[in-house]
This record gives C-alpha cells, structure tokens and sequence, in this order.
C-alpha cells in the first residue's frame, strides 16, 4: 500500500488547513524536507505508524496500544482500519481521525497528515 504523508508541523508553518482541496498539491511545491512530506509502502503485516519506523520515520507515538492518541493521523484519502477498543472519539474518527499505532491500511492507497497531536480537538484526548 501506497502511502503519501504530510507532517502537519508543515501545515501550521505554512497556515494551511486539513480542509483543503489542494493539500498536498501545496506540500508538493513547497519547500520541505522529505521527513514532512513524502511516500512511503506499508508492507501487510504492518500498521503505518510500524511502517513509517521501518523506513526511517520518527512519527509521534506513546503507548502503541490504541490508549494514548499520540500517534493520531488525520485521513485525506483512502481507509485505514481502526480496532473496536480505542480512544479516538466517533465524532473525530467520522472527520477521518485515525491511530497509526494499530491503524492498517484497507485501501490501495492513502494520503494522511501524520503529528495532528497538537490538534485541540485531540490535545484534549492525549495521556
Ligand atoms: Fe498511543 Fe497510538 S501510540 S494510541
């Protein structure tokens, strides 16, 4: 599985919004590392926030048990699976919240904005 992340510290730095249509169109024309945006593959019997390790990625994490939303990615495309027992509020996984820790892809291919940690609406949720 293909995926294409952003760091939403580039967001923040640039002032743009989960919202927009044209995200990633943007990070691709900016100026940014490639730890802030870039692609990864997700073998299958890995979970992104594994993945993201596996090819050298420091992605925020605390418990890597579904407890802590440390790990908290925000979807902009594509599906990736969420376990029954988890912290993530249903308001916030209907946005297209998600944790990586325990997170898999079920699409062919995702674009997520990984660090949304420093989100108010998640600070709240953090332990
Ligand atoms: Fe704690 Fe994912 S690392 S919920």
């Amino acid at each position: 599985v293909r995926v294409e992340f952003l760091d939403y510290e580039a967001l923040a730095d640039y002032g743009w919004s989960l919202d927009d249509d044209d995200l990633f169109r943007k990070a691709s024309h900016a100026d940014l590392d490639e730890s802030e945006h870039g692609r990864l593959l997700v073998h299958p019997d890995e979970s992104l926030l594994e993945a993201a390790e596996n090819r050298g990625f420091g992605w925020p994490f605390s418990c890597r048990g579904g407890a802590c939303a440390n790990c908290a990615v925000y979807l902009v495309e594509g599906e990736l699976s969420q376990p029954a027992n988890h912290i993530m509020p249903d308001e916030l996984a209907e946005r297209g919240f998600r944790l990586s820790c325990n997170g898999y892809p079920v699409s062919d291919e995702l674009k997520v904005v990984f660090n949304v940690k420093q989100l108010a609406e998640l600070d709240d949720l953090i332990l």
